[in-house]
């Protein structure tokens, strides 16, 4: 089955049956979610994965009591960083360096001009851009898990601040940003399985654009080089 039949198989399971996940496809999931990629490789993010019934009990509470929690084989929460610090950013790019035998200094331009670009925005725009990362790595595990023929609910109705709570995540420097309940299908009890997928028309969801439909830009080229690295 091609990419799209599976995008076309999945859909946000609201009722699942209780059925265990094998090892070896929750394995595949969650390295998809891993090898996502991220705004200069910082993966900024990671994913608690949950099966004890009775914490999933404690996380339906304060996710609109949405039986999917509780009905899955296996919880995923994806969390991000709270805000990008230089020994976040210098341990990623230091690992990195490491696996690539190649010094840590290679990427200190690079880290210095991340570093000064994040810092004014604030750590509210820095959790917001952490978060957007996560979701990158989230669809990656949806995708993935209709690959292996999986149901997955994406899910963000629930409350951040309580789920932080719950698993001990103040301090840790990361927030939940997603949960991804992995289960199976439910059919007789299920009112989504069979309606029609609906998305925007191709017409309106993909735009042409050449330099005649584009606004008279006369801005001069700013010269910087923040997404390649340095040549060291
Ligand atoms: C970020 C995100 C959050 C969502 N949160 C919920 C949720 O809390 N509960 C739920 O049942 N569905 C949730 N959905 C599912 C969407 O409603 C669903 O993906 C959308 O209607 C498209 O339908 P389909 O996934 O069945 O193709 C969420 C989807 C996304 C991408």
């Amino acid at each position: 089955m091609s990419l799209l039949d599976n995008l076309n198989w999945r859909y946000a399971t609201k009722k699942m049956n209780g059925t265990k996940v094998p090892q070896e496809k929750l394995d595949y999931i969650l390295e998809a979610a891993r090898m996502s990629p991220s705004s200069s490789g910082l993966q900024p993010y990671k994913i608690i994965v949950i099966s004890d019934k009775a914490l999933l009990e404690k996380i339906k509470g304060i996710s609109w009591n949405q039986s999917q929690i509780t009905d899955c084989s296996h919880l995923l929460v994806f969390v991000a960083w709270d805000k990008y610090t230089n020994k976040r950013v210098s341990d990623v790019f230091n690992y990195t360096m490491d696996e690539r035998g190649l010094p840590h200094s290679t990427m200190d331009d690079y880290k210095a001009n991340i570093l000064s670009l994040y810092e004014p925005l604030g750590e509210e725009w820095q959790a917001h851009h952490a978060s957007k990362q996560s979701y990158i790595s989230f669809a990656m595990a949806i995708a993935a898990a209709a690959e292996q023929k999986v149901d997955a609910t994406p899910v963000e109705g629930f409350v951040p601040e309580k789920l932080d709570k719950l698993l001990k995540l103040e301090g840790s420097g990361y927030k939940s940003t997603l949960l991804l309940p992995l289960g199976y299908r439910e059919e007789s009890e299920d009112w989504l399985v069979n309606m029609k997928k609906v998305r925007t028309p191709k017409e309106d969801f993909i735009t042409e654009m050449t330099i005649e439909d584009a606004a008279d830009f006369d801005e001069a080229p700013s010269g910087k080089t923040i997404g390649s690295l340095p040549n060291k």
